[in-house]
């Protein structure tokens, strides 16, 4: 019933090949048997301090759930990478997935790039013609005020390359490229690209390079972050100067995520299915169906204010506190008692206002009779 290796997967940082491996291959984590509330007081303390155990780490790790923003990009982004294989002197299209935080960003990408890989890997084999380990995706997240050298050696930290702590930004480059090559990396992903210092005497090089990438590499380059517009990304030239970002822009598709939202009758049943859907994950003994769907659909609304990061915060936590208490199911009593991050709790109080006097609701027609 415990499965030895999520627990493992806790410390990657997926910044490494063999951490994105490990990611790739992990079988999915299984859910844990649903006991009801004689079992769980049946089971001896041991007994119940490992089924709670691992219900802890369900908990914690619920998804990815395929909701539509994810099954939207993943479309599109097999679009673009089966129309860029083109030979490898043929710059090929660039991708960026620009939305706020906590929308699904990360977590919609790396479900793509696994499937991405083990494509990559079922058709062509896991070495390279020359013998060396094929690696379809190169995949690394950015930390704050990242410069152009830095990217470069965070390339390098991906493969493992001895050269990584000497030389200058172009060796780095040039040595990055070489892995690249020798890899047949196909995808590569600059996740929160945002925190490369773009706009200061770094700004014009940055780009550059990012173009340097586009043209030189024969990748696809995904790269996701926060308001990459306004960084400049897409600028299509004439009112800037900036040449280099204007034809990084040209040549990148952007791609959003959506929120989820209760104006639309499609997008109230799109947050009903959302809510069915987590529902079923849930492992707790009191759960009954419609017990997210029916009764907390407004309130999980007004929490989260659509935004999938908040709800499955919530959720996670609830859960968590649930099984703690023995109260064993989710109610608004409990959830009140879950802290959220701040910027849902700012727009909840408006929300939760209109919600009670019934200017808006998050159910579709068909379920409102019946919660009434
Ligand atoms: N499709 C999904 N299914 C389940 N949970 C999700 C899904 N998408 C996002 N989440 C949760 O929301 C949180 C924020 O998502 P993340 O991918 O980190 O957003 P972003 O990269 O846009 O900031 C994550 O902790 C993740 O658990
Ligand atoms: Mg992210």
């Amino acid at each position: 019933m415990t499965a030895p290796i999520p627990l493992s997967l806790g410390n990657l940082a997926l910044s490494r090949k063999e951490d994105f491996k490990a990611f790739a291959s992990a079988p999915r984590r299984e859910q844990p048997e649903l006991l009801t509330k004689a079992e769980l007081k049946a089971l001896s303390p041991g007994a119940k301090a490992i089924y709670d155990r691992s219900r802890r780490e369900w908990h914690a790790n619920l998804g990815p759930i395929r909701t539509p923003q994810l099954a939207e990009l993943h479309e599109d982004l097999w679009d673009i990478v089966d129309s860029n294989v083109q030979d490898g002197d043929k710059a090929k299209g660039a991708v960026a997935v620009d939305a706020f935080p906590g929308l699904g960003k990360t977590t919609s990408v790396l479900a793509f790039l696994r499937e991405f890989h083990h494509r990559e890997i079922a058709e062509n084999g896991e070495y390279t013609d020359q013998g060396h380990e094929r690696l379809p995706v190169c995949r690394v997240g950015l930390t704050g005020n990242t410069g152009m050298k830095d990217l470069n050696r965070s390339l390098l930290e991906f493969f493992g390359h001895p050269g990584r702590n000497r030389g200058t930004t172009a060796q780095f480059g040039q040595r990055a490229l070489d892995c690249v090559l020798s890899c047949e990396v196909r995808l590569l992903a600059l996740d929160d690209l945002h925190f490369l210092k773009w706009r200061q005497s770094s700004g014009i090089e940055v780009s550059n390079h990012l173009k340097w990438i586009a043209n030189e590499f024969p990748v696809t380059l995904l790269m996701i972050g926060v308001g990459l517009v306004d960084k400049g990304l897409f600028s299509e030239g004439g009112a800037t100067q900036d040449e280099a970002l204007a034809q990084t822009g040209r040549r990148t598709t952007r791609l959003g995520m959506r929120p989820f939202t209760i104006e639309s009758e499609a997008g109230r049943r799109e947050w009903r299915q959302m809510l069915l859907a987590l529902e079923q994950r849930v492992v707790l003994a009191d759960r009954h169906p419609g017990m997210l769907a029916d009764d907390l659909s407004d309130y999980l609304f007004a929490r989260s204010t659509g935004h999938i990061g908040s709800l499955m915060t919530l959720i996670n936590r609830g859960c968590q506190r649930a099984v703690r208490s023995g109260t064993e199911c989710l109610t608004r009593d409990l959830l009140d008692r879950v802290k959220n991050d701040e910027a849902s709790e700012a727009a909840r109080k408006e929300l939760e206002a209109a919600l009670e006097k019934r200017r808006l609701t998050s159910r579709p027609r068909s379920r409102r009779k019946k919660a009434a």
